[in-house]
């Protein structure tokens, strides 16, 4: 009968780990989701924002500079298709040998360009 006992030493211990676990599991979904929710909007900041501007537009000084276009505008839009836009990103753009756009190839995941592909067609109003 004794040994009964020696089987289940802590119940309570137990129990405490159990609901350890369940809030690390809970804590941890949350931070993936919040993460996934904020990637495109992080990576946007962090590689696109200082030529394409927050809104798109790319009226910033770099933006200016490198003649970015307008991302807002639908008649430019139109004339992106996402295949091309994803290859400008992961390889680069270059009019002649001068670059306008360098890779991100190497920075960003396929899943993320293409995230931010779709990111630049909210732009327009
Ligand atoms: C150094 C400034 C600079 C940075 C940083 C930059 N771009 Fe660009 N981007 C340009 C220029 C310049 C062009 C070419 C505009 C033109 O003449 O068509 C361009 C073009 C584009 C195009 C159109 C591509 C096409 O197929 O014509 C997209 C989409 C784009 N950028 C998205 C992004 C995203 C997303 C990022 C961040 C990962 C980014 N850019 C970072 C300067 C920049």
């Amino acid at each position: 009968m004794l040994h009964n006992a020696d089987n289940n030493l802590e119940p309570g211990k137990n129990m405490k780990s159990k609901i350890e676990l369940l809030i690390t599991v809970a804590g941890l979904s949350l931070v993936t989701w919040s993460a996934q929710a904020a990637d495109v909007k992080e990576n946007w900041d962090k590689h696109c924002v200082a030529c394409h501007g927050k809104d798109g537009k790319g009226e910033t000084k770099a933006g200016k500079k490198a003649q970015v276009k307008d991302f807002t505008d639908p008649k430019y839009l139109a004339t992106l298709s996402d295949d091309k836009m994803f290859k400008h990103l992961k390889e680069g753009m270059k009019e002649g040998t001068k670059e306008k756009m360098k890779p991100f190839g190497d920075k960003l995941s396929d899943d993320e360009i293409k995230a931010l592909v779709a990111s630049v067609r909210t732009f327009k109003k």
